[in-house]
């Protein structure tokens, strides 16, 4: 009797110990979620932060990618992130107005950047480190900034001219600053999330809609629009933004790793996101399912003509200083755009 206690005591006493020792090496798990492709800038460097952080931790972080909005929906995404059921978001800058954080909708602005270089002097600089301290009071961390491309618009119809334009039903993600371009343009803005872009298409709910080409193909939107009219004239990217209480509640050595991981992965992204969106550009051409139409100079001029002065018309909405900044970066001048 005596001999059967003292026997299980040992093995009550070694389970404990192997459990111990179990939940020391127990991972810290950053649950990473996104609503686009694996097999976009996005979800490509998703997937590279994850192996990167596995390794630079040795193992004491393991971070999961939910992709293609498996895990959360656009809305759903951010209100997870802030009761912590996930940890690591890369939302659109375009998505962050309904958090009350409205300075992030300067990079919606039409034509504010002519290319990556002038978006890296912000996005690179001290005005986007300034931009992502806006997210502090919001519980959040503001970790990088990850690029996608500049956008094409898409319809059943080419859309060239603001004649082209009017009466298009077009969805746009939750920036006020996208449905002003849309209004300026004379088309009927419906915002929508990412994931229920295909359908809302395919069925007619809208005519058309606006995106880099890596989400347009990736999501086989061109399978269900005949015309991509290369436009340029907006920017769609990322702020990878994380729960500010789970990030300073990590050890320190191990926050640093992290940290390390980041860095890596927005050199990643933001040097293979222009070329990704050219080879999406050439898989719709060569897909043959929709009509790709340039613009000419003057049909350019014209579309940003009518679409710049959104600039001054969401100002108090985004901030002049915030804009000014932006402008002093890239050289931008709103009275000779
Ligand atoms: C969209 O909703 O169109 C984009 O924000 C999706 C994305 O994450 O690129």
């Amino acid at each position: 009797m005596f001999a059967w206690t003292r026997r299980l005591t040992v093995i009550a006493a070694t389970a404990l110990l192997a459990s111990g020792a179990a939940l020391a090496q127990a991972p810290i798990v950053i649950k990473f979620s996104h609503v686009v492709a694996n097999d976009t800038p996005k979800g490509k460097a998703a997937d590279f932060f994850a192996k990167r952080a596995g390794e630079l931790t040795g193992g004491k972080v393991k971070v999961e990618v939910y992709a293609n909005s498996t895990l959360y929906k656009d809305k759903e995404e951010m209100e997870a992130l802030q009761l912590g059921a996930v940890q690591m978001l890369a939302p659109s800058l375009a998505k962050f107005g309904p958090l009350g954080v409205k300075e992030f909708e300067v990079f919606d602005l039409p034509f504010i950047f002519d290319n990556y270089d002038e978006l890296h002097k912000v996005t690179q600089g001290a005005v986007g480190k300034q931009l992502l301290g806006k997210l502090e009071g919001r519980g959040l961390k503001g970790l990088a900034f990850w690029d996608n491309g500049f956008k094409s618009f898409s319809a059943n119809k080419p859309l060239k001219t603001l004649d082209d334009f009017k009466g298009q039903k077009l969805r746009i993600q939750s920036s006020k600053v996208l449905e002003a371009q849309m209004r300026a343009l004379g088309a009927l803005p419906q915002v929508m999330a990412f994931s229920e872009v295909y359908q809302a298409l395919q069925t007619g709910v809208v005519d058309g809609t606006e995106n880099p080409h890596s989400n347009l193909f990736t999501q086989k939107m061109h399978e269900v629009q005949k015309h991509v009219t290369l436009s340029d004239h907006g920017y769609l990217g990322y702020a990878v933004i994380t729960n500010k209480k789970f990030w300073d509640g990590l050890p320190a050595d191990v926050r640093a790793q992290v940290e390390q991981a980041m860095a890596e992965s927005t050199a990643y992204a933001n040097r293979i996101a222009k070329e990704e969106n050219q080879q999406a550009l050439e898989k719709v051409k060569a897909s043959g399912k929709s009509q790709i139409n340039a613009l000419s100079v003057a049909e350019r001029q014209a579309m940003k003509r009518a679409m710049v002065k959104v600039h001054q018309d969401m100002a108090s909405r985004i901030g002049q200083d915030v804009i000014n900044a932006v402008y002093k970066e890239t050289g931008f001048d709103p009275a000779n755009p």
